[in-house]
């Protein structure tokens, strides 16, 4: 059930990808804001999570939809599919070549406190990876397994975080980072939640945090981590949500997050 789940998020990820990725070669312009004045929207978000819906509609016409753009709609299944269609939105503004789609198939409520990942894919057509991971079957870059970095010492952890669209938050996040940065390899902020936690799981990082996030920003890269060997959760072993998500070997995890809370991340 959840391969040929999967199967479908991949192909409809890929799909979104290459729409994403002509949009971007013919230039993109801000078409709305959102929560503040950075929050943006372009034009490309919502035409890829249009395709990314029908898609999903064709091929599962029971499912729930979650996405970023176009909110929320029930079904009778159990199943929910929570998409970021363009996750990096402001890379893809700027063309950095690191955004994701990111697409998730959950059952249970559409919560991330609650839900159980069944399927996630994140694909990044600017540089032509794929993620992949399906609950109990592993992760994949490209198609190759993929397994977290093995323990490292606070002091070795290449650490990635994110911050938040709201000035006030911003400061909060970037004094903890400051708090943290001394002790650890160092800092990254690559601007794309979802590859963030599937980069830990292919080992480009040693672990990644970040507050505020929504459901969309997590719910494919989160499965991607876990099944590399990850642990993904919250504070104090809690479930991963808007609190917070940290990402990272488990032996790592035990040392960062203590340090996370003297930081005041
Ligand atoms: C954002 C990115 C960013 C993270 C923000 C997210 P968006 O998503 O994932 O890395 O730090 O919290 O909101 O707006 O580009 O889809
Ligand atoms: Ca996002
Ligand atoms: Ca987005």
């Amino acid at each position: 059930m959840s391969a040929e789940l999967l199967e479908i998020a991949r192909a409809i990820a890929i799909q979104a990808g290459e729409l994403a990725a002509r949009r971007r070669a013919e230039g993109v312009s801000v078409a709305a804001t959102k929560s503040s004045s950075v929050d943006i929207v372009t034009e490309a978000d919502r035409e890829t999570e249009n395709l990314i819906r029908s898609l999903i509609a064709e091929a599962r016409p029971d499912d729930g939809f979650l996405g970023e753009e176009g909110g929320g709609e029930g079904g009778g299944s159990g199943l929910t599919w929570v998409v970021d269609p363009i996750d990096g939105t402001v890379n893809f503004l700027y063309g950095i070549p690191h955004y994701g789609i990111s697409i998730a198939v959950v059952e249970g409520d559409p919560d991330p406190l609650t839900w159980r990942a069944l399927a996630g894919c994140v694909v990044n057509p600017a540089a032509g990876e794929t993620f992949t991971a399906a609950a109990g079957a592993g992760a994949r870059l490209n198609g190759r397994q993929i397994r977290v970095n093995d323990a490292v010492s606070l002091s070795q952890a290449l650490v990635a975080t994110g911050f938040s669209y709201t000035a006030e938050r911003r400061v909060e996040q970037a004094t903890a980072v400051t708090n943290l940065i001394g002790r650890v390899r160092d800092v990254r902020r690559m601007g794309t939640a979802s590859l963030d936690l599937c980069f830990v799981g292919c080992g480009r990082l040693d672990a990644y945090f970040e507050r505020n996030l929504n459901p969309w920003d997590h719910a494919a890269g989160a499965l991607v981590a876990a099944e590399a060997g990850a642990f993904v959760g919250g504070w104090n072993g809690s479930p991963a949500g808007r609190e917070f998500i940290l990402a990272g070997h488990p032996e790592l995890i035990r040392e960062l997050e203590p340090a996370l809370v003297e930081s005041g991340a």
